[in-house]
């Protein structure tokens, strides 16, 4: 055993959920353990709400990189991170999901006496216009550790020549965090409070570039979403970067933009939804363990595990396919299933990884 501690990065929402559950881990085991937050995402809404509602101690670092385009986002980070490792001296930097903060650290670390883990390790949507599917790749390839969250995943990263032993399956980490906070999200009261009825909406989540970026593509996906839904009334909390483009749209009268909600509002919005419109990687794999209807808007997704044993439906952007796809899901919703080890212990099989190659 090493006294030196595990350093675990997060930089974006869905970050915050994912390291949650293994900073508890490595607490309860008395790991020394250090948090550094980037600060690519920034605003209340988006960081100290969702650390408040998963209960987590406030980061240990902040490099506070804020918005800037790929290429100078990920520079930043990488310069803010590098002297922070040099003086923290882990023996693991732990990286999650898939975001520029994942793939700026990773390669930071991959050249410093650390070991790299990446959790949520192999999963590939095979569209490379993605940000994200770059970012999986590279940290994938400079990663000592791949925590793959599903079969298909051990099987994308033997497919591309990682070494077996460098990969154990771990199951998905968001699931912990779902299952240890659901009781506290339907208690809120989420859906009552927004004067919907439980079972009687639909909620909606866009925020992708490709598709929110072009304000008259968000109008007809919108128009769509609604076109087959009659009166379900569907609610948006509405990502930072869609304000601009929502400004200058008129969404039609049964949609209503939030802001957008906590962590504990957005699952006590998605334990109650009749049915799930998305373009989020986590809102795919949380809807199936939910088991709540959900239609991807994207052509590809890299959590092919939540179509072949969960809820999910890819049905593309085409508005044709949306209202389509709408309208047979409200008739006949898919039966719940759950893909094997998004059991709630998925930080512990990560820990334990860890420890073992210590
Ligand atoms: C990032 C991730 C995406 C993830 C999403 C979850 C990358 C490449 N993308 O996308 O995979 O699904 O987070 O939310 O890492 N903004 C604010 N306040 C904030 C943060 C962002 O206003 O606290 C606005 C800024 O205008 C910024 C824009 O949102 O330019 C985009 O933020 P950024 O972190 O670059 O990407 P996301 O779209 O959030």
């Amino acid at each position: 055993m090493t006294d030196r501690p595990v350093l675990v990065v997060a930089g974006a929402r869905p970050n915050f959920v994912k390291v949650a559950p293994i900073l508890a881990e490595l607490d309860r085991r008395h790991v020394a353990n250090l948090l550094v937050h980037t600060g690519q995402h920034y605003e209340a809404a988006m960081s100290e709400r969702i650390f408040a509602d998963l209960g987590m101690r406030e980061p240990d670092v902040n490099l506070e990189v804020g918005s800037a385009p790929h290429a100078v986002q990920t520079a930043r980070i990488m310069e803010a991170f590098e002297p922070v490792l040099e003086a923290a001296d882990p023996s693991w930097v732990v990286v999650v999901g898939d975001v520029n903060s994942t793939m700026a650290c990773a390669l930071v670390a991959a050249k410093t006496p650390a070991s790299v883990a990446h959790v949520e390790a192999g999963l590939r949507s095979g569209d490379r216009a993605m940000p994200e599917e770059i970012n999986r790749i590279v940290t994938d390839r400079v990663s000592d550790l791949l925590l793959a969250p599903s079969d298909d995943a051990v099987r994308n990263l033997e497919a591309e020549g990682a070494d077996p032993n460098s990969i154990v399956l771990v199951g998905n980490v968001m699931v912990d965090s779902l299952l240890a906070n659901l009781d506290r999200a339907r208690a809120l009261g989420t859906p009552e409070q927004l004067g919907l009825r439980p079972g009687g909406f639909g909620l909606l989540t866009l925020h992708r570039p490709s598709n929110v970026d072009d304000p008259r593509h968000l109008g007809e996906l919108l128009e769509a979403v609604v076109a087959t839904a009659g009166e379900l009334p569907i609610v948006y909390p509405a990502h930072p970067r869609v304000r601009q483009a929502l400004a200058g749209l008129a969404v039609p009268a049964t949609i209503r933009v939030i802001e957008p909600v906590g962590y504990l509002e957005a699952i006590g919005l998605q334990a109650g939804a009749r049915l799930v419109l998305t373009d989020s990687g986590g809102l795919q794999e949380e809807s199936t363990v939910l088991g709540v209807p959900c239609l991807t808007l994207r052509t590809s997704t890299e959590r092919p595990v939540t179509i072949s044993e969960g809820t999910n439906e890819l049905v593309g952007v085409d508005p044709a396919a949306i209202s389509a796809a709408v309208a047979r899901v409200l008739r006949e919703p898919p039966p719940p299933r759950r893909p094997a080890l998004w059991d709630g212990h998925a930080a512990v099989r990560v820990v334990e990884a860890l420890l073992e190659r210590r």
